[in-house]
C-alpha cells in the first residue's frame, strides 16, 4: 500500500508542475513513505534521512509521510529536526498545500514544519487526481484500516478504522488503468476482504471488476480468515480472472497464542476455510504470515504452528520475528521471548517454508504457463514477469527484439527450471 500511496503523492505533485526524479540529486522535494508495522522498517527512515542531511546540497525539501508520520511525529521532529513536512496516510492529498505553506515560510525567512496527520472526514480519494497506471500490473488500494487489533500490531492506530471505497469509484479507477494498458490489477487494503462498498462484499466487487473489457487478472491481499466468507471463496471457483493464489495470514498454529494475539479465530477455522478454497479451486497456491516469539510464545505453541504449515502445504510465505511496536497490548506483556530463541525457531520455521516453496514450484517443470510480463532484465534478451499463482518467471529471449514483442502481455512458457523464488522457461507460443 505504501507503493500506492507514493505513486498517488506523485500524480497529486505533478498537478502542481513536479516531475519524478530518478535520480535524488536532482530532487527539490524528496518525500519518504515508509512502512512501520516491524521495527526495522521504521529504523531505516532515520538512516535515510541522515544520509540525506549529510549528502545532498542544495538542501531539498523532505517530506515524511505514512503510517510512521502519523505515529512517531515527536520522535522524528526530535532526531530530524530539518524534516520539513510530517503528513499520514489519511491526509497525503494536501501534500501540496503542505509545500506551499513551507515555501511561503521560505521567503518570510522563518523555514518551519508544516504537519497534517488528521483522519480528515474528506476521504482523500474522492480529492486526488484521476490515477496514472505505471505498469502492465496496477495496485489499487479499495480498503484501509482495522477494526481488530490484533495484541501485536500498530495497523488500528496508524491507518484508522476499517473504511471501504464505494464501488463505483473503485470501478472507475480500474477502468482508468485498464485504458492506460494494464491488465493486472491487485486489490489493496489491510483487510481488504472486509471490503463492505458493494452490498456483496469483496466477492460482488470482484464479480462486477470482472466485466471490465481487458482486465485478465484479478488479486487481492491481505486477508482476514474471519472475512473469507463462502461468497468469496465461491468466487475462486467461478471467476477465470481471480487468480489462483490467496494470501491468508494465521500468525501461528497455536490456538493459545492466537487467542493472546487477540486473532478472533482458531487454527481449526483457518484449515477449513483452506478446505473450503481448495475444494473449488485444487491448484490455489497458498501464502501466509507468520509471527515468531510474540510474548508467550512456548516451545509447544511452536511446534503447532510447524505442524499447520505441514498440514496446510504452502507455496510461499512471509516471517517474522516478533518486533515490539509502541502502543500495542503485546508490548507491555511480561514474557517476552528472549532474541536467541526467537532466532532458532525463525530460522526452523523458514527451513520448513523454504522446502515447500521449492517443492511447489518444482510441480511446474515441463508445464506450459501463462506468464504476464511487466519487467525487463538487466541484460539485453531479459524479461520477467509472474505466473498465475503469483511466481517471478525468467526468460533468455534468444533476440533481444522480442523482449519488446512480449513486454506487457501475457505469453505461454514452457517451464524448464525450478529454484525456491522464481521458475526459468522459454517461450512457447505467441496469442498475439
Ligand atoms: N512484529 C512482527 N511482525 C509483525 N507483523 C505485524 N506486526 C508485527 C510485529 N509487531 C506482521 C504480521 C502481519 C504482517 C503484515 O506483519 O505477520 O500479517
Ligand atoms: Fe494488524 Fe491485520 Fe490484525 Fe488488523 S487484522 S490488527 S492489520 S494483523
Amino acid at each position: 500500500m505504501n507503493v500506492y500511496d507514493s505513486t498517488r503523492m506523485e500524480d497529486v505533485m505533478k498537478q502542481d508542475g513536479y516531475v519524478s526524479t530518478s535520480n535524488i540529486s536532482d530532487a527539490d522535494l524528496v518525500v519518504l513513505n515508509p512502512c512501520h508495522i516491524r521495527e526495522k522498517a521504521a529504523e531505516k527512515l532515520y538512516s535515510e534521512l541522515g544520509r540525506l542531511q549529510r549528502d545532498k546540497t542544495p538542501k531539498p525539501m523532505i517530506a515524511v509521510a505514512g503510517c510512521v508520520a502519523q505515529a512517531e511525529q515527536e520522535e522524528i521532529a526530535r532526531r530530524a529536526p530539518y524534516v520539513d513536512i510530517i503528513v499520514g496516510p489519511q491526509s497525503y492529498h494536501r501534500l501540496p498545500k503542505l509545500v506551499a505553506d513551507i515555501e511561503a515560510s521560505k521567503v518570510k525567512g522563518d523555514r518551519k514544519r508544516s504537519i497534517d496527520i488528521d483522519f480528515p472526514l474528506e476521504s482523500k480519494f474522492d480529492l486526488l487526481p484521476p490515477v496514472q497506471a505505471r505498469s502492465v500490473s496496477a495496485f489499487l488500494t479499495i480498503q484501509e484500516g482495522c477494526d481488530k487489533f490484533c495484541s501485536f500490531c500498530v495497523v488500528p492506530y496508524t491507518r484508522g478504522a476499517e473504511f471501504s471505497r464505494p464501488v463505483d469509484s473503485v470501478l472507475q479507477e480500474a477502468k482508468k488503468l485498464m485504458g492506460d494498458g494494464a491488465s493486472e490489477v491487485t486489490l489493496l487494503g489491510q483487510n481488504v476482504n472486509a471490503y463492505s462498498g458493494d452490498t456483496k462484499g469483496l466477492a460482488g466487487l470482484i464479480r462486477k471488476l470482472s466485466q471490465i473489457r481487458g482486465l485478465e487478472r484479478i488479486r487481492y491481499t491481505t486477508s482476514h480468515p474471519r472475512d473469507m466468507d463462502k461468497e468469496l471463496i465461491a468466487a475462486h471457483g467461478e471467476i477465470t480472472q481471480l487468480m489462483p493464489y490467496l494470501h491468508l495470514p494465521i500468525q501461528s498454529g497455536s490456538d493459545d497464542l492466537l487467542k493472546k494475539m487477540n486473532r478472533q479465530h482458531t487454527a481449526e477455522d483457518y484449515l477449513k476455510v483452506i478446505e473450503a478454497v481448495r475444494d473449488v479451486r485444487p491448484d490455489i497456491a497458498l501464502s501466509s504470515d507468520f509471527i515468531i516469539g510474540h510474548p508467550g510464545e512456548s516451545e509447544r505453541d511452536f511446534e503447532q504452528t510447524l505442524q499447520l504449515i505441514e498440514t496446510v502445504g504452502f507455496a510461499q510465505a512471509y516471517s517474522f520475528k516478533y518486533s515490539p511496536r509502541p502502543g500495542t497490548p503485546a508490548s507491555t506483556i511480561s514474557e517476552q521471548v528472549p532474541e536467541d530463541i526467537k532466532s532458532v525457531r525463525l530460522e526452523i520455521l523458514q527451513n520448513l517454508l523454504n522446502k515447500q516453496q521449492r517443492e511447489f514450484n518444482t510441480r511446474f517443470l515441463g508445464q506450459s504457463v501463462p506468464v504476464l510480463f511487466d519487467r525487463k532484465g538487466k541484460l539485453p534478451g531479459q524479461i520477467a514477469g509472474r505466473s498465475p499463482h503469483m511466481q517471478a518467471v525468467h526468460v533468455n529471449c534468444k533476440e533481444s527484439e522480442e523482449v519488446d514483442k512480449y513486454f506487457g502481455r501475457t505469453v505461454n512458457v514452457r517451464i524448464t527450471g525450478a529454484f525456491r523464488k522464481s521458475l526459468t522457461g522459454t517461450i512457447e507460443h505467441t496469442a498475439l
